[in-house]
Protein backbone atom coordinates (compact mmCIF):
# COMPACT_ATOMS: atom_id res chain seq x y z
CA UNK A 1 0.00 0.00 0.00
CA UNK A 2 1.26 3.33 -0.99
CA UNK A 3 1.49 6.15 1.45
CA UNK A 4 0.48 9.59 0.95
CA UNK A 5 0.76 12.26 3.49
CA UNK A 6 -2.27 14.68 4.03
CA UNK A 7 -0.90 18.19 4.59
CA UNK A 8 0.85 20.97 3.11
CA UNK A 9 3.27 21.55 6.23
CA UNK A 10 7.15 21.24 4.06
CA UNK A 11 8.81 20.16 7.12
CA UNK A 12 6.58 17.27 7.70
CA UNK A 13 6.97 16.21 4.55
CA UNK A 14 10.96 16.36 4.38
CA UNK A 15 10.83 14.57 7.47
CA UNK A 16 8.68 11.28 6.15
CA UNK A 17 10.41 11.55 3.01
CA UNK A 18 13.68 11.17 4.22
CA UNK A 19 12.40 8.29 5.99
CA UNK A 20 11.37 7.09 2.96
CA UNK A 21 7.91 6.77 3.97
CA UNK A 22 6.64 9.02 1.69
CA UNK A 23 5.18 7.83 -1.95
CA UNK A 24 3.14 11.08 -2.76
CA UNK A 25 1.58 14.00 -1.15
CA UNK A 26 -2.78 15.66 -0.65
CA UNK A 27 -3.71 18.67 -0.25
CA UNK A 28 -7.05 20.18 0.50
CA UNK A 29 -8.27 24.38 0.61
CA UNK A 30 -8.50 23.38 4.22
CA UNK A 31 -4.88 22.34 4.75
CA UNK A 32 -3.89 25.06 2.41
CA UNK A 33 -5.78 27.78 4.82
CA UNK A 34 -3.64 25.81 8.02
CA UNK A 35 -0.60 26.49 6.37
CA UNK A 36 -0.92 29.71 6.11
CA UNK A 37 1.06 29.75 2.99
CA UNK A 38 0.89 31.21 -0.79
CA UNK A 39 -1.16 27.73 -2.67
CA UNK A 40 0.64 27.92 -6.04
CA UNK A 41 4.37 28.43 -4.00
CA UNK A 42 3.62 25.74 -1.15
CA UNK A 43 2.20 23.21 -4.18
CA UNK A 44 5.63 23.95 -6.27
CA UNK A 45 7.93 23.42 -3.14
CA UNK A 46 6.02 19.89 -2.17
CA UNK A 47 6.16 18.80 -5.74
CA UNK A 48 9.99 19.76 -5.70
CA UNK A 49 10.19 17.44 -2.89
CA UNK A 50 8.84 14.30 -3.21
CA UNK A 51 8.46 12.29 -6.28
CA UNK A 52 5.09 10.83 -6.17
CA UNK A 53 1.75 12.44 -7.01
CA UNK A 54 1.02 15.72 -5.53
CA UNK A 55 -2.63 16.40 -4.97
CA UNK A 56 -3.87 20.19 -5.37
CA UNK A 57 -7.56 20.92 -5.59
CA UNK A 58 -9.64 23.02 -7.96
CA UNK A 59 -11.88 25.38 -6.22
CA UNK A 60 -14.32 25.82 -9.01
CA UNK A 61 -18.05 24.24 -8.91
CA UNK A 62 -18.39 24.22 -13.15
CA UNK A 63 -16.82 22.16 -15.49
CA UNK A 64 -14.94 25.25 -17.78
CA UNK A 65 -13.42 27.08 -14.56
CA UNK A 66 -12.45 24.24 -13.29
CA UNK A 67 -10.49 22.92 -16.69
CA UNK A 68 -8.73 26.56 -16.30
CA UNK A 69 -8.25 26.29 -13.08
CA UNK A 70 -6.76 22.59 -13.79
CA UNK A 71 -4.49 24.22 -16.71
CA UNK A 72 -2.94 26.74 -14.15
CA UNK A 73 -2.11 23.91 -11.58
CA UNK A 74 -0.77 20.92 -13.96
CA UNK A 75 1.82 23.68 -14.84
CA UNK A 76 3.21 23.62 -11.77
CA UNK A 77 5.02 20.53 -12.37
CA UNK A 78 4.77 16.66 -13.99
CA UNK A 79 3.73 15.10 -10.69
CA UNK A 80 0.60 17.81 -10.06
CA UNK A 81 -2.15 15.29 -9.61
CA UNK A 82 -5.27 17.58 -10.00
CA UNK A 83 -8.22 17.24 -7.48
CA UNK A 84 -11.92 17.54 -8.18
CA UNK A 85 -15.10 16.94 -6.53
CA UNK A 86 -17.17 14.14 -6.95
CA UNK A 87 -19.81 15.67 -8.81
CA UNK A 88 -20.95 15.84 -12.22
CA UNK A 89 -19.66 18.71 -13.29
CA UNK A 90 -16.24 16.79 -11.30
CA UNK A 91 -16.11 13.75 -13.24
CA UNK A 92 -16.61 15.94 -16.94
CA UNK A 93 -13.01 17.58 -16.06
CA UNK A 94 -11.55 14.20 -14.64
CA UNK A 95 -12.66 12.31 -18.15
CA UNK A 96 -10.91 15.96 -20.18
CA UNK A 97 -7.83 15.47 -17.77
CA UNK A 98 -7.49 12.08 -17.57
CA UNK A 99 -7.86 11.85 -21.31
CA UNK A 100 -5.51 14.07 -22.07
CA UNK A 101 -2.67 12.28 -19.91
CA UNK A 102 -3.30 14.29 -16.75
CA UNK A 103 -3.69 12.59 -13.12
CA UNK A 104 -6.70 13.26 -11.59
CA UNK A 105 -8.01 12.79 -8.03
CA UNK A 106 -11.80 12.54 -7.17
CA UNK A 107 -12.25 13.63 -4.32
CA UNK A 108 -15.48 13.50 -1.33
CA UNK A 109 -16.70 10.29 -2.55
CA UNK A 110 -18.84 8.85 0.58
CA UNK A 111 -20.61 6.03 -1.53
CA UNK A 112 -19.76 3.04 -3.60
CA UNK A 113 -21.35 4.33 -6.27
CA UNK A 114 -19.79 7.44 -6.14
CA UNK A 115 -16.87 5.64 -6.34
CA UNK A 116 -18.44 3.70 -9.30
CA UNK A 117 -18.77 7.07 -11.13
CA UNK A 118 -15.36 7.67 -10.80
CA UNK A 119 -13.62 5.04 -12.04
CA UNK A 120 -15.86 5.35 -15.01
CA UNK A 121 -14.46 8.79 -15.55
CA UNK A 122 -11.31 7.10 -15.79
CA UNK A 123 -10.15 8.47 -12.25
CA UNK A 124 -6.42 7.81 -11.54
CA UNK A 125 -7.63 8.04 -7.78
CA UNK A 126 -10.92 8.08 -5.95
CA UNK A 127 -10.31 9.51 -2.69
CA UNK A 128 -13.41 8.03 -0.04
CA UNK A 129 -13.11 9.37 3.25
CA UNK A 130 -13.57 7.00 5.89
CA UNK A 131 -13.17 9.02 9.30
CA UNK A 132 -15.76 11.88 8.22
CA UNK A 133 -17.96 8.62 6.92
CA UNK A 134 -17.58 7.27 10.48
CA UNK A 135 -18.30 10.93 12.36
CA UNK A 136 -21.49 10.31 10.38
CA UNK A 137 -22.55 7.05 11.81
CA UNK A 138 -21.76 4.99 8.86
CA UNK A 139 -18.59 2.49 8.59
CA UNK A 140 -16.04 4.25 6.70
CA UNK A 141 -14.21 1.00 6.41
CA UNK A 142 -17.55 -0.58 5.37
CA UNK A 143 -17.54 1.45 2.30
CA UNK A 144 -13.81 0.51 1.53
CA UNK A 145 -14.23 -2.98 1.44
CA UNK A 146 -17.44 -2.16 -0.92
CA UNK A 147 -14.85 -0.13 -3.26
CA UNK A 148 -12.39 -2.81 -3.94
CA UNK A 149 -15.16 -5.69 -4.66
CA UNK A 150 -16.32 -3.09 -7.79
CA UNK A 151 -13.17 -2.00 -9.06
CA UNK A 152 -11.67 -5.91 -8.87
CA UNK A 153 -15.23 -7.14 -10.23
CA UNK A 154 -14.49 -4.91 -13.20
CA UNK A 155 -11.17 -4.64 -12.94
CA UNK A 156 -11.01 -0.87 -13.10
CA UNK A 157 -7.22 0.45 -13.08
CA UNK A 158 -8.84 3.55 -10.64
CA UNK A 159 -6.58 3.47 -7.38
CA UNK A 160 -8.38 3.40 -3.88
CA UNK A 161 -7.10 6.26 -1.81
CA UNK A 162 -8.59 6.04 1.56
CA UNK A 163 -8.43 9.50 2.72
CA UNK A 164 -9.67 11.37 6.05
CA UNK A 165 -8.08 9.04 8.14
CA UNK A 166 -7.54 9.24 11.83
CA UNK A 167 -5.96 6.91 13.78
CA UNK A 168 -3.69 3.55 13.24
CA UNK A 169 -6.15 0.98 13.05
CA UNK A 170 -7.87 3.06 9.74
CA UNK A 171 -4.37 2.11 8.42
CA UNK A 172 -3.69 -1.44 9.30
CA UNK A 173 -7.64 -2.04 7.93
CA UNK A 174 -7.12 -0.49 4.74
CA UNK A 175 -3.57 -2.97 3.98
CA UNK A 176 -5.78 -5.66 5.10
CA UNK A 177 -8.63 -4.63 2.89
CA UNK A 178 -6.00 -4.20 -0.22
CA UNK A 179 -6.53 -0.58 -1.00
CA UNK A 180 -3.87 0.66 -2.68
CA UNK A 181 -2.79 3.88 -1.19
CA UNK A 182 -3.93 5.46 2.13
CA UNK A 183 -2.96 9.28 2.76
CA UNK A 184 -2.88 10.57 6.54
CA UNK A 185 -1.76 13.27 8.58
CA UNK A 186 1.94 12.90 9.45
CA UNK A 187 1.01 12.33 13.15
CA UNK A 188 -0.56 9.28 12.08
CA UNK A 189 1.62 8.03 10.17
CA UNK A 190 4.62 8.34 12.76
CA UNK A 191 2.34 6.86 15.44
CA UNK A 192 2.69 3.53 13.12
CA UNK A 193 5.95 2.72 14.66
CA UNK A 194 4.86 2.98 18.24
CA UNK A 195 5.08 -0.32 20.49
CA UNK A 196 5.66 -0.56 24.08
CA UNK A 197 7.26 -3.69 23.80
CA UNK A 198 10.10 -2.27 21.40
CA UNK A 199 10.55 0.91 24.11
CA UNK A 200 10.72 -1.69 26.70
CA UNK A 201 13.36 -3.83 24.26
CA UNK A 202 15.38 -1.13 23.52
CA UNK A 203 15.78 -0.28 27.10
CA UNK A 204 16.26 -3.27 28.21
CA UNK A 205 20.04 -3.83 25.44
CA UNK A 206 20.64 -0.54 26.78
CA UNK A 207 20.85 -1.77 29.91
CA UNK A 208 22.60 -4.57 29.40
CA UNK A 209 25.16 -2.96 27.18
CA UNK A 210 26.34 -0.67 29.91
CA UNK A 211 27.03 -3.12 32.32
CA UNK A 212 29.23 -4.56 29.25
CA UNK A 213 31.77 -1.52 29.81
CA UNK A 214 32.22 -1.66 26.17
CA UNK A 215 31.55 1.07 22.92
CA UNK A 216 31.30 1.40 19.75
CA UNK A 217 34.13 3.38 18.38
CA UNK A 218 32.68 5.45 15.77
CA UNK A 219 35.33 8.13 13.46
C1 LIG B 1 -7.95 13.87 1.36
O1 LIG B 1 -7.37 14.05 0.32
C2 LIG B 1 -8.36 14.95 2.29
O2 LIG B 1 -7.39 15.98 2.19
C3 LIG B 1 -8.38 14.55 3.73
O3 LIG B 1 -8.01 13.21 3.92
C4 LIG B 1 -9.56 15.02 4.50
O4 LIG B 1 -9.41 14.60 5.85
P1 LIG B 1 -10.26 15.22 7.05
O5 LIG B 1 -11.60 14.57 7.07
O6 LIG B 1 -9.47 14.85 8.27
O7 LIG B 1 -10.33 16.70 6.84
Amino acid sequence: MKFFADTAEIDEIRELNEAGLLDGVTTNPSLIAKSGRDFMEVTREICELVDGPVSAEVVALDHETMMKEAETLRKIADNVCIKVPLTIDGLKTCRKLTDDGTMVNVTLCFSANQALLAAKAGATFVSPFVGRHDDNGFDGMELIRDIRLIYDNYLFDTEILVASVRHVTHVLESAKIGADVMTAPPKVIKALVNHTLTDKGIEGFLKDWQSTGQSIKTS
